[in-house]
């Protein structure tokens, strides 16, 4: 990360996922990390190497405020007090009674709930409780997996009300996020990436439309992404990027 001289304190949350797997196990092999936290949902992750020094499986339920609150006192504890990389990678579009919708008479309050909590609600709450570890004056980094699906600009095709709402309402969420963080850190930077289409559970049942040579796989979508940030200044924070860097319509 641009301007940290020292060994980088990063959080990975839905770091069960797949994408999270992935930046997981870069930052694991990359020794400017000191220590990494592995945040599960339903679990702590597995990890590369659990022996090795400064690693750390952990869970939290991100839509839970005590939850969180819990996973700030354990983080500040393991990063003796403050983080330079925090990436939430958790995300929700289908699942037990879940699906998108392709239409308007699909739409139901339950999944809008649901959707909601992890896409918009969670990464708010997660910057409210980490928000003291990113205080320390020196460079730092929230980044959050949002989706292009999101913009309220690009939408041409319709369907996917309520993850598409979702993710726009966290571009809303981490945007003002940006504004707060400049005062509490100047030097800190907060991004909304967009990682492409990646092969994972979560998009596969989607992928038959997507072009040769855009479906990347979870290791390459890890590179993209940690690239994105590594560039990342505090003139960047507020900003929806893409996998490649390019800024993406709200
Ligand atoms: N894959 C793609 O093509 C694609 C494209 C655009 C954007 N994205 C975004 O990228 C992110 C990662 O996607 P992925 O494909 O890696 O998905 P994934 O493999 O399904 O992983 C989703 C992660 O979210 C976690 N999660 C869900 N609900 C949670 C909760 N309440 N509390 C804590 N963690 C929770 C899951 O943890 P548990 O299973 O342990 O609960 C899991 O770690 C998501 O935000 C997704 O929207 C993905």
């Amino acid at each position: 990360m641009a301007g940290l001289d020292r060994p980088a304190r990063v959080l990975v949350a839905g770091a069960s996922g797949v994408i999270g797997g992935a930046l997981v196990a870069a930052l694991d092999a990359d020794p400017g990390v000191g220590t990494l936290l592995a945040v599960g949902g339903r679990a702590p992750p597995p990890l590369p190497r659990p022996d090795a020094p400064g690693r750390h499986a952990l869970a939290c339920d991100l839509t839970d405020p005590r939850a969180l609150a819990g996973l700030a006192d354990r983080a500040g504890t393991l990063s003796a007090g403050g983080l330079d990389l925090v990436i939430n990678a958790a995300g929700l579009l289908h699942g037990p009674g879940i699906r998108p919708e392709k239409a308007l008479a699909q739409v139901g309050l339950a999944a809008l709930h649901q959707v909601f909590a992890v896409n918009a609600f969670a990464p708010v709450l997660l910057a409210q409780a980490l928000l003291p570890l990113l205080r320390h004056g020196g460079p730092a980094v929230f980044a959050s997996l949002s989706a292009r699906v999101g913009s309220i600009g690009d939408n041409r095709l319709g369907g996917w009300y309520a993850y598409r709402a979702a993710k726009a309402a966290q571009n809303q969420f981490m945007r003002t996020f940006a504004i707060e963080l400049r005062r509490a850190n100047p030097a800190a930077a907060c991004l909304l990436l967009h990682p492409g289409t990646v092969d994972t559970p979560l998009s596969r049942p989607f992928q038959s439309g997507v072009e040769p040579g855009r479906l990347f796989a979870p290791e390459l979508a890890a590179g993209h992404l940690l690239a994105v940030i590594a560039s990342a200044t505090p003139a960047d924070s507020g900003r929806f990027l893409a996998w490649d860097g390019q800024a993406i319509p709200w």
